[in-house]
């Protein structure tokens, strides 16, 4: 949450502050601000409530704030409400020091009551300001330059930040440190960048080095150098991003949203062909080893949001292929719950960004209590992918929407090919069922084209559902991990109540709640439990609700009691998850657009939750 950038070279700063921001902007929206050194030294200071578009106007899309040297923030507000006062970059009352800062500084309070002592006043109510206090005053007070006095604030705070800095006393220079927020330097043709996330700096450079926790670093126009909390210097790697500049774009189409779901039969194909090489299931460069998988006596699928959705989809697929109990929790409760774990048991932890707080806490509490981690993550070199003991890269590229679809898409296949992989290697498939299970994974890519042909459809029904105000998705099975993406992607976006309810859960308790007109959505793919659901599905009809469902080609017979059906085509149902999150995805877009939302910005959110 929150986006952090800053450049220094021989640019003028502002625009490419402006446009890293833009690229930064998921992850927070509610106010924006950039600080720019001008060619006198002086600190240029522009905040804005609100969306980016209103910092732009103000600084005339940076025309107006010179200087080759400056940093940007993009706020999701945690302490202090949002407000031009709250929003970032924050400074000393003289400017001695200026920062802007993701993250959360637990102990704030203190801290700002010290300082207070000290003689320091605050204007915001934000943590950052007080972290920025803290390193002027230890600047201040031993005279002992920027390493030491950040080095000594490090170990004062707690909680997590990734930080950047300008002094006054030091021109064309920026100043940066990190603990369990992310963070990423580029550098490249006399220009260094440091941001939140790739595609701020990606039109810039590809070239980029992962900075570690209680790492700092000193960015010129000629470089970057890197110092331990000793103030030690450390030599870091440059390691090339992969990804392309255009992938952060929108390539022509009206939200990030829309080309993302689009994307899904290019991201679903490169993730299989990433880890499948002539027809078999390769794992070696992850160093997933017959004898780890074999060595497995149960496995935790831990996540948030739609990665813990992914994650319910493949306790089912992997249970029914490799016949290991698997268990699915939310990484917010399992790593307060004293979870108790068996060293033989594996931890999976999926992360689209790789960085969302409660999911990295959740794998160092399984690490530290020695039990083997697997990460399946879309962003490399991210933190849960570097502490990972194993790591399956999902390869979505660029996820900019904050309403995931192409990134849930590639982690499905991750789980599918994990689930294949066990099931092979324990003895539970034999070889033409893993071939035959590989072969009909290969045809994802183009059934999801299919479903996207026929788009129009679904978007003339959104227009039913524009004005509901409760929206239920009913399912069994991975039907029902199905309806709860599917729910939590309308609402998120569409601000509709939904909920996604196993459809033999209704009668006991929610079907009190259908009346007349409320909208069940119902999704049947899985052949076994095609009969039950469409008991469950009548028995809302009967009772007023206007119906949609959701099904393979072929089950006609469920036009009987949907008002509006859906087909996908026919998928082995193990997979079906892949096929029918398409058209819920897209309904969700359509019923933002006729409501006339941000799609790609929804209210209250950001795309990566660094903090709990
Ligand atoms: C919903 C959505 C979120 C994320 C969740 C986990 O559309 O995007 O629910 O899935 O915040 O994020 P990652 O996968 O980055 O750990």
């Amino acid at each position: 949450m929150c986006g952090i950038v800053g450049v220094v070279g021989n640019e003028a700063a502002a625009p490419i502050l402006l446009d890293g921001l833009s690229k930064l902007e998921y992850r927070g929206y509610d106010s924006a601000g950039i600080a720019v050194r001008n060619n006198n030294d002086e600190f240029t200071i522009v905040k804005a409530k609100g969306r980016l578009k209103d910092l732009q106007e103000k600084t005339n899309d940076g025309l107006a704030v010179p200087g080759t040297c400056g940093i940007g923030h993009t706020r999701w507000a945690t302490h202090g409400e949002p407000s031009e006062i709250n929003a970032h970059p924050h400074s000393t009352d003289d400017k001695n020091v200026v920062g802007v800062h993701n993250g959360i500084i637990e102990n704030y309070q203190e801290l700002r009551e010290k300082l207070i002592k000290k003689g320091y006043s605050f204007y915001s109510q934000t943590d950052t300001e007080v972290v920025v206090k803290l390193v002027d005053y230890y600047y201040k007070k031993y005279n002992i330059g920027p390493i030491d006095a950040i080095a000594k604030t490090m170990v004062r705070v707690r909680g997590s930040y990734a930080l950047v800095l300008m002094f006054k006393d030091f021109p064309g220079e920026i100043w940066v440190a990190r603990k369990d927020s992310p963070m990423i330097i580029g550098t490249e043709n006399g220009a260094s960048y440091v941001a939140s996330d790739v595609p701020a700096i990606l039109k810039y450079t590809r070239n980029v080095y992962y900075i570690g926790n209680h790492e700092m670093g000193r960015l010129t126009k000629d470089g970057a150098t890197f110092y331990n909390l000793d103030g030690e210097e450390i030599k870091k790697d440059l390691v090339e991003i992969k990804w392309d500049a255009e992938a952060a774009e929108k390539e022509g189409y009206e939200h990030f949203m829309i080309k993302e779901i689009h994307e899904q039969p290019r991201v679903v194909r490169e993730t299989l062909n990433t880890h499948v090489k002539d027809g078999k299931i390769d794992f070696s460069e992850i160093g997933l080893t017959e004898e780890v998988i074999n060595s497995v006596t149960g496995i935790y699928m831990v996540a948030c949001g739609s990665a813990y959705h992914a994650g319910v989809v493949m306790q089912y697929v992997m249970e029914s292929l490799a016949r290991v109990p698997v268990r699915c929790e939310l990484a917010s409760e399992f790593r307060y719950r004293n979870p108790i774990l068996d060293p033989n048991e594996l931890i999976v932890i999926i992360s689209q960004s790789g960085e969302t707080a409660d999911s990295l806490a959740a794998l160092r509490e399984a690490k530290t209590q020695g039990i083997k981690t697997l990460a399946i993550v879309n962003v490399v070199g991210s933190s849960i992918a570097r502490e990972a003991d194993y790591v399956l890269y999902t390869l979505a590229g660029p996820e900019i929407a904050v309403a995931t679809t192409k990134a849930y898409s590639a982690q499905l296949i991750a789980g599918y090919l994990l689930s294949i992989e066990f099931g092979k290697l324990r003895g539970h498939l034999d070889d033409a069922k893993y071939t035959e299970l590989i072969k009909e994974l290969e045809t994802i890519p183009d059934k999801i084209t299919k479903i996207l042909e026929d788009k129009e459809r679904i978007q003339w029904f959104s227009n039913k559902l524009a004005n509901s105000t409760d929206i239920f998705f009913i399912g069994r099975g991975i039907d029902y991990a199905i309806c709860m993406e599917g729910s939590l992607k309308l609402k998120e976006i569409s601000y509709i109540h939904s909920e996604a309810y196993a459809a033999g859960e209704l009668k006991h308790g929610t079907i009190s709640l259908i009346e007349k007109g409320i909208q069940v959505i119902s999704v049947l793919t899985q052949t076994d439990l095609f009969e039950k659901t469409i008991s469950n599905m009548v028995e809302c009809k009967s009772r007023g609700a206007y119906s949609m469902g959701l099904t393979s080609y072929g089950n006609y017979s469920v036009e009987d009691s949907a008002d509006f059906t859906v087909y996908i085509p026919k998928i082995n149902p193990l997979f079906a998850a892949s096929l029918a999150v398409v058209p819920l995805q897209l309904l969700s877009y359509y019923v933002s657009i006729e409501r006339g939302l941000d799609v790609d910005k929804p209210r209250n959110l950001a795309k990566s939750v660094t903090v709990e």
